[in-house]
């Protein structure tokens, strides 16, 4: 294939990955964007095969025959919950490329740049190798926090953070050694001492941020893995590579920003670690009076509405409600009633935690609102339904600014003529903070797990 033909083609992979990029940014069109990604993807797979770059075809071929198989396994085993260590595990494959071809560029005796360039050229090779190791390391403890192979708690070692700061600065000094002995064909050693220190603070640097916290920390990874891909675009020469990694980069920055925001953390205070630590069991007490109510009288309420606004959290994932949710949906449709979804953006514990559970129970994406579409609309909702949430409708985030998620922004349910709150106990959610909704005067508790109380509602308004 001629050179101008590869240009071309890796002009379309990039045009194709952005507009897969964009399409899933929404519900509607995420499965387009899926297509546009594979179909990038396999372009820019052939273009590189046919570039002339291939020394050979069979460990290509093998290459290709093994990876290929281990990612269609993966990914038809994967159950959705799985998915957030699924992510961190191919993260830290794109870290260990980014090494193995950093340290294969610096072995490589057939380039001979000069000059400039030869610095260049070596920087390249030092960045990768950094960026794939804090990557690579990071993402395995990430894999192994998720998939609760380590504890999830955070281990925080005394004076961390000057650790963090006094490793950074090691790591500038050493890149001067590496650079000064690269001159004479040397080099390796300092090398090898950054590879271990980058190896070290990804342990680091994940092993302090607490479970919870964890679905920040991936999306980070994220953002890690596509700078990583970018400097080994860099190292090969490869400019397809090298825009890839940056939209990864970008676009997985983006994503840790957007969801620091809408937990009104800041981002460094999540990367600097300690938080995600408090348990549902110590929850701050809300003082008031706890009304509670049946299934049978949650079904005549449903049944007297005209306006139900469903809000699904964390807990509807845990009791796998979803498909008990949509059949009551269906229901009340049927009899004409007019039933949406409010989702927060942090709602669960992984972006799109709730449109991935929904869409799965076939949930139609017309009726399912973002927070911010629904929050001027409470006045007009008779009843809303809080299906194992707790954080995200937090009026102490509005009203208490001593409050740990103070600032916060909130489904303001308890704007609605009733709020009925379906969850086990009065216990707290991942914040740890008391809740003050379970204890106003038009809120009813709904004790229990939700599937099954679900389907105790869903009994009763059939009968
Ligand atoms: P949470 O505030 O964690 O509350 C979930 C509630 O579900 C708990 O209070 C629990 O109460 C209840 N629950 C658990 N299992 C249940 C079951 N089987 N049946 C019924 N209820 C059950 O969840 P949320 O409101 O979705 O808020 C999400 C929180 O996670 C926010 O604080 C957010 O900042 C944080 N977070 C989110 C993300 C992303 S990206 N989504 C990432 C990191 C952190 P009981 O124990 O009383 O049942």
């Amino acid at each position: 294939m001629s050179q101008s033909l590869v240009t071309m083609s890796y002009i379309v992979a990039t045009i194709l990955f952005i507009l897969s990029l964009s399409g899933l940014s929404n519900q509607e069109t995420a499965r387009r964007g899926n297509y546009f990604g594979i179909l990038g993807m396999a372009i820019a797979i052939i273009a590189t095969v046919m570039s002339g770059a291939v020394t050979s075809y069979a460990i290509l071929g093998a290459a290709l025959a093994v990876g290929g198989s281990v990612g269609l396994y993966a990914a038809k085993k994967v159950e959705m919950t799985q998915m957030p260590e699924l992510v961190a595990i191919m993260h830290s494959l794109v870290g260990l490329a980014a090494m193995l071809v950093g340290y294969a560029n610096f072995m490589d005796t057939s380039s001979h740049f000069t000059g400039a360039e030869k610095t260049i050229h070596e920087v390249e090779i030092y960045l990768g190798i950094l960026i794939g190791a804090v990557t690579f390391s990071g993402s395995v403890i990430a894999f192994g926090k998720l998939s609760e192979k380590i504890s999830g708690k955070p281990v925080l070692l005394p004076a961390r953070h000057w650790l963090n700061l006094g490793l950074l600065i090691l790591v500038i000094f050493i890149g001067k050694w590496f650079l000064s002995a690269a001159e004479t064909g040397g080099g390796f050693f300092p090398l090898l001492l950054m590879t271990t220190l980058a190896l070290a603070f990804g342990v680091h640097m994940v092993m302090a941020i607490g479970g919870a916290d964890m679905p920040v920390v991936v999306s980070m990874l994220n953002s890690y893995s596509g700078w990583a891909a970018s400097a080994t675009g860099f190292m090969l020469n490869n400019d397809l590579l090298i825009v890839t990694g940056a939209l990864v980069g970008s676009s997985g920055a983006i994503l840790s920003y957007i969801m620091c925001r809408a937990m009104n953390r800041h981002f460094l205070s999540v990367i600097a670690g300690g938080f995600g630590t408090a348990s549902g069991a110590d929850a701050a007490v809300v003082e008031g009076e706890v009304q509670a109510i049946s299934a049978e009288e949650t079904a005549q309420l449903l049944l007297s509405s005209k306006n139900i606004m469903i809000i699904p959290g964390y807990g509807m994932a845990v009791a796998q409600a979803q498909h008990t949710v949509n059949e009551i949906t269906k229901f009340l449709r049927d009899k004409g009633k007019k039933v949406g979804f409010g989702i927060h953006p942090v709602a669960g514990r992984m972006p799109g935690h709730m449109n991935v559970l929904l869409a799965e129970a076939k949930v139609p994406y017309d009726i399912v609102y973002e927070m911010d579409e629904i929050n001027e609309d409470w006045d007009d909702v008779d009843v809303s339904i809080v299906i194992g949430a707790n954080d995200i409708v937090n009026p102490s985030a509005l009203d208490d600014p001593n409050s740990p998620i103070a600032g916060m922004p909130v489904l303001e349910c308890w704007k609605g003529d009733t709020t009925i709150v379906m969850k086990r106990s009065m216990a707290s959610g991942y914040a740890g903070v008391g809740n003050p909704l379970f204890v106003k005067e038009n809120t009813r508790m709904l004790f229990g797990d939700a599937n099954k109380m679900l389907q105790e509602v869903l009994k009763a308004v059939k009968s």
